[in-house]
């Protein structure tokens, strides 16, 4: 898609399909009132008739207009005018962009930017529309043909004299960031018998390949031996896929300033191992390498940025399969921390090579470390699928991450990681046992692997519920990377 900012007056505009707001009770967006005047009242008409009411996420496609300038109207509902939250404008958006996409149109247009969004300006709106149309356009087509191949190829952001510059902004941060969700989300969707751990790491030397301050360096099983990555191991030797630790470096910030450390689990796909899950829904598992998918996403969009900021990517990336080398419940290992642990489960796979990158991370002398994983079903049992789990040892990071997910509508909900929970990982025979039992899931996963993080300050983002959509509308989502994207903004403008 191509993303650009018109500002021709709405009267001189040329418009395949422009798209315009209105509110409940009959009020109109500055721009809807300026077109019924020049459509003879024609909009006015239409909402007293009934056909539209304004209520949010309504539209009304108006496919025949009176000869001009503007081939077709899409008017878009977005509720009460004085009420509409950053979360409603952007579900209108997403209601906006379905009409267009049955409209075939090759190019729109969009005067969306005059609507009133309680605590939003010009250059949040646009990134928004940049970004829920990026979404609302992707379709996988890896492997399968796309007979109804979707034809909007131009979108056109219409913004005023006052609106222009805080738009340009907006759109290239929006760009950016679609562009790194665009991403994660393709590579999750890939089946694990395409998306395997070299797969990946074959992707994150390619993305490096793409931007002068990116590099990247793949650690193979041999060097993590050499490490003593002993509990990241234990995973990977029940798969004939060899593990990969993927170390991707963005230079933008002074050499000696500290970096931001993102890791992202990797995991191909997981079938608990010995611990084998259930068949039901089990095709699913090949999502368990979100966060990896993330951590590239990320990286995409801050190169895209061009952030004055120093990132580190580390992805560790396996598959979790049954075999005779694999781990068996009661194994212990040895971390590469030396902590031992006792593998009472061996679907807890995640924490094991978590715990190991987490460890590795420490050469970097992080400022934080964040980690993103589809860590546990008991976070998905906790919070559902609106809010990523927020566990962290450090207040301030916390609150950041917590902001910056309000900013982008890609949420956070902060969960305790209390001494108290402790407790549920002793064990008799190793230093940690990798389950703490039934209760609290997602925490004691979070408590475990605080354990490995004690030197710097971390938080982690339990994504099990939100990376991807279950059912009919099966899909990654791409998140947390615009959360992700706007925390490192946030940090990049201090
Ligand atoms: N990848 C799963 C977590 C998961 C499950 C994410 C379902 C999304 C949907 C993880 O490796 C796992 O299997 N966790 C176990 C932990 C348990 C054995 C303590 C779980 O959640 O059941
Ligand atoms: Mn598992
Ligand atoms: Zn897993």
């Amino acid at each position: 898609m191509d993303y650009s900012i018109e500002s021709s007056p709405l009267d001189k505009l040329q418009s395949d399909c422009l798209l315009v707001g209105i509110y409940e009770n009959q009020q109109l967006s500055a721009s809807a009132s300026s077109l019924d005047s020049q459509f003879g009242g024609l909009i006015g008409k239409l909402i007293s008739r009934g056909d539209i009411k304004g209520k949010n996420s309504e539209t009304l496609l108006i496919n025949n207009l009176p000869d001009g300038n503007i081939e077709r109207l899409v008017l878009v509902g977005f509720g009460e005018r004085g009420k509409v939250s950053r979360k409603q404008y952007r579900k209108a958006l997403a209601a906006a962009i379905k009409t267009v996409k049955d409209s075939k149109v090759n190019a729109a247009g969009c005067a969306l930017l005059d609507i009133d969004v309680d605590g939003a300006d010009s250059q949040w709106k646009a990134r928004q529309i940049v970004e829920v149309f990026n979404d609302g356009v992707y379709q996988y087509s890896a492997t399968k043909k796309v007979d109804d191949k979707n034809p909007l190829q131009k979108l056109s952001i219409v913004a005023t004299d006052s609106q222009k510059s805080l738009a340009e902004t907006g759109l290239q941060q929006g760009v950016a960031i679609a562009l790194g969700i665009e991403l994660t989300k393709h590579l999750a969707d890939l089946p694990g018998n395409v998306c395997t751990p070299t797969f990946l790491a074959e992707q994150a030397l390619s993305l490096a390949g793409q931007h002068a301050k990116l590099s990247c360096e793949i650690l193979e099983e041999s060097d993590m031996e050499a490490l003593g990555m002993g509990s990241f191991l234990s995973v990977s030797r029940g798969s004939r896929q060899p593990a990969k630790l993927i170390c991707l470096n963005y230079q933008g910030g002074d050499a000696n300033s500290k970096p931001i450390v993102i890791i992202g689990k990797g995991l191909t796909f997981d079938a608990g191992g010995i611990s084998l899950k259930p068949g039901l829904g089990m095709d699913e598992m090949k999502y368990d390498m979100c966060g990896g998918a993330s951590v590239l996403g990320i990286v995409r969009a801050a190169s895209l940025l061009n952030l004055k900021l120093n990132i580190v990517g580390l992805v560790p990336s396996s598959e979790n399969l049954p075999d005779g080398a694999a781990n068996k419940p009661g194994d212990i290992v040895t971390s590469m921390s030396g902590k031992t642990i006792e593998i009472l489960n061996t679907d807890a796979e995640g924490r094991l090579i978590l715990c190991d990158t987490l460890t590795y991370a420490k050469k970097y002398n992080p400022d934080v470390v964040i980690d993103m994983a589809t860590l546990t079903g008991a976070c998905i049992v906790a919070l559902g699928r609106v809010p990523s789990g927020l566990f962290g040892n450090d207040d301030k990071l916390c609150n950041d991450l917590l902001v910056s997910g309000d900013t982008a509508c890609d949420l956070l909900w902060r969960m305790p990681i209390w001494e108290e929970y402790q407790e549920q990982l002793k064990s008799n025979f190793a230093d940690l046992a990798n389950i703490g039992g039934p209760d609290g899931g997602s925490i004691t996963a979070s408590v475990f692997l605080s354990k490995f993080a004690e030197e710097y300050r971390w938080a982690h983002i339990d994504i099990a519920g939100t990376a991807w959509r279950t059912g009919a509308n099966k899909g990654a989502t791409g998140r947390p990377v615009a959360l992700l994207s706007q925390y490192l903004l946030n940090r990049a403008s201090v």
